[in-house]
């Protein structure tokens, strides 16, 4: 067995360790390989350390690889990076500002969104919680955090390819769900943030976020498990991370989904 192949079937012990243990995949520190030489140029692209366990488990190519040929065929958006930045600025004064629904009276931040300004992936939950509502950032709380490995399992991230943010902007009182009207004030946000930061897929999590994206009724559990598309935009739609972290039967569909969006976005 060469050293390579050792190395690919460690990796696929590693990986099928983590399903078993907790149906998501752990980071571990990278170790060194010198019969791999990275070839993504993208200085914020960082080679994945278990791309050969995924290619092994999944036949799926991994991220790092694809990610050059994929960013070439993205428009160049050097020369706009400043207009982009100014207007995505322009875009979270407007949001901390807004007084379009009467959630703005409760609400002690407005959380307009946190991420990368080229993502790969928009990530769309329902409303900020507590903690979101403290801190003026998405996703921060425990579900954030399972989010957050969700991400990491798939060699996503909210530093390096990732931008997150919610149908609603401001808190609904006691988490519950925001209600049509307040989605509905906030619409014009989040289509202009998609349309800003043109991501290559949209990850809607939970029922709330991925009714309003897809326009249907039907309850999540009938609306994952298929791509649909939001304006061009292919659109993949699973349990909120809260909601999985009380019903772990689900993670095994959430993983189904975030491998299929993980194939769209290797296209
Ligand atoms: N749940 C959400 O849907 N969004 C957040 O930002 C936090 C928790």
């Amino acid at each position: 067995m060469t050293h390579e192949h050792y190395e690919r079937f460690r990796r696929l012990l590693d990986l099928t360790d983590d399903y078993l243990a907790r149906g998501i995949r752990r980071k571990r520190p990278q170790r060194a390989d010198s019969s791999r030489v990275a070839s993504d140029t993208r200085a914020s692209q960082k080679e994945p350390a278990h791309e050969a366990a995924h290619e092994a488990a999944h036949g799926a190519a991994g991220l790092g690889r694809q990610s050059a040929q994929t960013a070439s065929e993205r428009p160049d958006l050097s020369a706009g990076g400043g207009d982009r930045q100014a207007a995505h600025t322009a875009l979270q004064q407007e949001v901390t500002a807004c007084t379009l629904c009467p959630l703005h009276r409760e609400r002690t931040r407005a959380v307009p969104g946190t991420g990368v300004l080229e993502p790969r992936v928009l990530v769309i939950g329902e409303g900020p919680g507590a903690d979101e509502d403290k801190q003026g950032l998405p996703f921060v709380g425990p579900a954030g955090r399972y989010l957050d490995d969700w991400l990491a399992a798939i060699e996503l991230s909210r530093t390096e390819n990732v931008y997150i943010t919610n149908v609603v902007k401001c808190r609904p009182p006691g988490n519950r769900d925001p209600l049509p009207q307040e989605w509905g004030a906030c619409n014009s946000y989040l289509s202009r943030q998609i349309a800003l930061l043109q991501p290559q897929a949209l990850l809607a999590v939970g029922r709330v976020a991925s009714g309003v994206l897809t326009g249907s009724s039907d309850g999540i559990g009938r609306l994952r498990g298929r791509v649909h598309s939001y304006e061009g935009i292919p659109l993949v739609a699973t349990y909120h991370p809260s909601g999985v972290l009380r019903n772990p039967a689900w993670r095994r569909p959430v993983w189904e989904d975030l491998k299929q969006l993980r194939a769209i976005i290797s296209r």
